[in-house]
């Protein structure tokens, strides 16, 4: 069994969907849902599916590695990253080589980087009056939305987009894809 944890601390509806898609799978299951948020609404879907969780706090995650030795424990193979927003320090990085990814709702390389996330990006894509956003799946490095791209794939916009209707479209483009393309990463 490859044993995947998920960091998220948001809506969760990617992690959601990620669950959904390795319930029952053969090779691959979800063992850890990470949060730095105590009521993110991604733990109460791990309470629901019975899967274990771990609440992180900033300065532990940075300061010492006592949550490497928690994915340890949990024997963890792989991390993906849903909706987690701080970065992830070298440690766990040089521990999970090519073994974290994360998933950014534009075209890499542009709108990424520090502060862009969620409607920030969707807004500036608009603001650009760009005719094509997209998702980019990539690993994870220490810069932010700076690692190796596994993946993209693109969604036409028009003048009649707005910024929550390119959010919409952006979305609906992550769900259809990250699990999938990680199961592909991770059955190669
Ligand atoms: C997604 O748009 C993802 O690209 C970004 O954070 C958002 C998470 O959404 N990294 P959700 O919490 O999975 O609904």
């Amino acid at each position: 069994m490859k044993r995947i944890a998920i960091f998220a601390s948001g809506r969760g509806s990617n992690a959601k969907k990620i669950i959904d898609h390795f319930e029952s799978h053969p090779t691959v299951e979800i063992s850890l849902i990470v949060s730095n948020k105590s009521k993110a609404a991604v733990l109460s879907l791990a309470d629901d599916r019975q899967i274990p969780k771990l609440v992180i706090e900033r300065q532990q995650f940075y300061q010492t590695k006592v949550y490497l030795a928690d994915l340890q424990n949990y024997k963890i193979d792989f991390i993906v990253l849903a909706g987690f927003l701080w970065l992830i320090p070298s440690y766990l990085v040089d521990h999970f080589p090519n073994k974290i990814v994360n998933i950014h709702p534009a075209l890499l390389p542009k709108f990424g980087g520090k502060g862009m996330y969620g409607s920030k990006v969707h807004q500036a894509v608009w603001e650009a009056q760009e005719k094509e956003s997209g998702i980019t799946i990539h690993y994870v490095n220490e810069e932010y939305d700076e690692g190796a791209i596994v993946f993209q794939t693109k969604c036409t916009l028009d003048e009649t987009d707005t910024p929550d209707s390119i959010a919409k479209k952006v979305l609906q483009l992550e769900h259809r894809y990250f699990p999938k393309v990680i199961e592909e990463i991770l059955l190669k």
